[in-house]
Order: C-alpha cells, then sequence, then structure tokens
C-alpha cells in the first residue's frame, strides 16, 4: 500500500514513544547479541498510535520477517496452527486485537508461547487425538487497546509491556513535516503546527488530515499547504481547534442537551447517537478524558466545564 511509504522502517526513524522506543532498543540488542529470538511483546494504548507499525519496525530491527494477523481473524485453533507452523526462526507474529482473541485459542497459544509447541487435537470423536508440533522461536507481538481486557495468564506472558501515550504537538508536528517530505510536498511550518494541533494526540489522523490539506491546498491553491489553506481546508473537514470531530461534538452535545450534562450510562450515550458502545469506549472516549471533557464516574460519564466552555454553553447549576 501507498500509506506504507509514510511508515518508518527503524527506530531511529519512528518519532517519539521515546520510553518505549529506548527500552526497545536495548531488548533488541540484546536479543541480538545472544542470537536469541526477541521475547514477546504486548502494545497497548489508544487507536492510531502506531501499534502496528512499532511491531514492523521491530521486526526489521531483528531482521526477520513478520506475519500479520489479528484477534477475531483466528477463529480456531488450526488457524493458528496454520499460522505458527509457516513462521521461520525468530520471526515476528503480530496479532492486532488480541484481547478479542477465543479462549479457546488462547489455551492453544499458552504452550506455543512458553515452550515454542503447539498441541492440536485432529480429527473428531473416538478418531480424535492430539499432535504436538514443535515450532521454531517466535515473537508474539500483541497488540490491543485495552491491556485491562486481556486474560492474566495471556498477559502474564509477555515479557515486554509498553504502553503508547497520545503524542504531543511537537512529535506530531515533526510527524506532519516528515510525511510532507515524503509527499513532496510544501508545508509552512506553522500549517504543520495546525495539523498537529487538531490531530488529537494521534499519528494516524495527522497524516490523515495532512492529505486531506495537500488535497485542498491544490485545487483551491497552488499546492504549497499554507497556514491559510490548512485552516480553510480544516474549516471544511469540521475538526474543530482541539481536532474533535463531528462525532466528538455528537457525543459531547448529546450528553449536554439530553442528559443535563449526565451522569449517564456508556450504553445510554451510544444508544442515543447511534454508535456502538465499544467504539465510543476504545475511540472517542480516551481522548475526551485525556483533555478533560468527560469523567467517568461509578454513576455514568459526566461533562466537565471544559468542555461547556469549548461549546460556549451554559453550564447548568
Ligand atoms: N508515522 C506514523 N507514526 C509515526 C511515528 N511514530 N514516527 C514517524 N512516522 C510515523
Amino acid at each position: 500500500r501507498f500509506e506504507q511509504s509514510l511508515r518508518p522502517q527503524f527506530l531511529s526513524q519512528y518519532i517519539g514513544q521515546h520510553k518505549v522506543k529506548h527500552n526497545l532498543e536495548i531488548f533488541i540488542e540484546a536479543a541480538k547479541m545472544r542470537e536469541e529470538s526477541l521475547d514477546h511483546v504486548l502494545l497497548y494504548g489508544p487507536p492510531g498510535l502506531g501499534k502496528t507499525t512499532l511491531a514492523a519496525v521491530i521486526a526489521n530491527e531483528m531482521g526477520v520477517n513478520v506475519k500479520m494477523t489479528s484477534g477475531p481473524a483466528i477463529e480456531r485453533p488450526g488457524d493458528l496452527a496454520a499460522i505458527v507452523s509457516s513462521l521461520e526462526p525468530g520471526d515476528v507474529l503480530f496479532i492486532d486485537e488480541i484481547h478479542r482473541l477465543n479462549r479457546s485459542i488462547e489455551e492453544v497459544l499458552y504452550p506455543a508461547m512458553e515452550d515454542f509447541s503447539l498441541d492440536i487435537v485432529v480429527g473428531k470423536g473416538p478418531t480424535a487425538r492430539s499432535v504436538r508440533l514443535d515450532l521454531p522461536p517466535f515473537t508474539l507481538i500483541g497488540a490491543t487497546t485495552r491491556a485491562g481486557a486481556l486474560s492474566a495468564p495471556l498477559r502474564d506472558r509477555f515479557g515486554v509491556h509498553s504502553r503508547l501515550d497520545y503524542y504531543d504537538t511537537e512529535a506530531l508536528t515533526e510527524i506532519v513535516v516528515r510525511s510532507s517530505k515524503l509527499f513532496e510536498a510544501d508545508i509552512d511550518p506553522n500549517a504543520a503546527v495546525e495539523i498537529a494541533r487538531r490531530s488529537r494526540g494521534t499519528p494516524r489522523i495527522a497524516n490523515r488530515l495532512l492529505k486531506r490539506v495537500r488535497d485542498y491546498a491544490q485545487v483551491r491553491g497552488t499546492g504549497s499547504i499554507t497556514m491559510d489553506m490548512a485552516s480553510q481546508a480544516l474549516e471544511m473537514l469540521q475538526v474543530d481547534p482541539l481536532g474533535l470531530d463531528h462525532i466528538d461534538h455528537k457525543l459531547l452535545t448529546g450528553m449536554i442537551q439530553r442528559f443535563r450534562g449526565g451522569p449517564v450510562g456508556l450504553d445510554t450515550i451510544a444508544a442515543s447517537i447511534g454508535e456502538e458502545s465499544t467504539t465510543i469506549e476504545d475511540v472517542y472516549e480516551p481522548y475526551l478524558l485525556q483533555i478533560g471533557f468527560i469523567q467517568r464516574t461509578p454513576r455514568g460519564r459526566v461533562v466537565t466545564a471544559s468542555a461547556y466552555e469549548h461549546f460556549g454553553m451554559e453550564i447548568p447549576e
């Protein structure tokens, strides 16, 4: 994919997440010095922060292949067996959304992670028997938006736990400038900062906004991404100065207008705006919590005074 070309190939090109990056540098170097496979790595944090990118970078730094799959894609133990038995020594197996892995698959995964062996049942009824497959040593990289949703035994089998955090404006600006260079697009540094500010701490959003601003500048301007072009394009995209989009607005104004700012339960909010509860919880809510626009209480979600102020709405008594 074209998008692939925006992704960094090496840790030295990976912007932000300094703590995670520096820890991984050490673990990767140690594994290479010992000529061992890297210990299993769990990457967790909100969507769009570069978990898949980081998995590809780790494999690249280790000089191995990476096989990518996801929790929901592995339906039966045989699916997992097919993937792991095709690995070469030291390869990385990346499982995205690993919290959505079936419990029956998890049990097959434990010995695979611990002893590099796979016990699978073949056949049915009286002729069913268990066969043991020896696997090459490999590195499992699991990614999840919520580490808490993982079963404790699975979580404990990862030797490295890395939490990715929202990026600050400086790091996002650096990513926008880097991506512009790869696009061979000319960008005003202030326009890069503006796109970064409105990207909700998320590189995936920054790169998406950059592409749309670039389209706008090409059609409405000279192709050069000026501050003016960026402001107009971002307004057209309905991305507000804090990066909140149409759905964030619907969520917050819905809570204010229909539920007097809460407390209101997640499922009630979800039903009232026609979104999935899990989408709200995993995608929208984390950033709104981070900027202090909503709070979680035992009785449900509450809109804070800062959110009322942002929308220029009167705070109820
Ligand atoms: N593109 C997306 N995420 C990135 C990151 N963290 N560093 C560099 N380029 C990126």
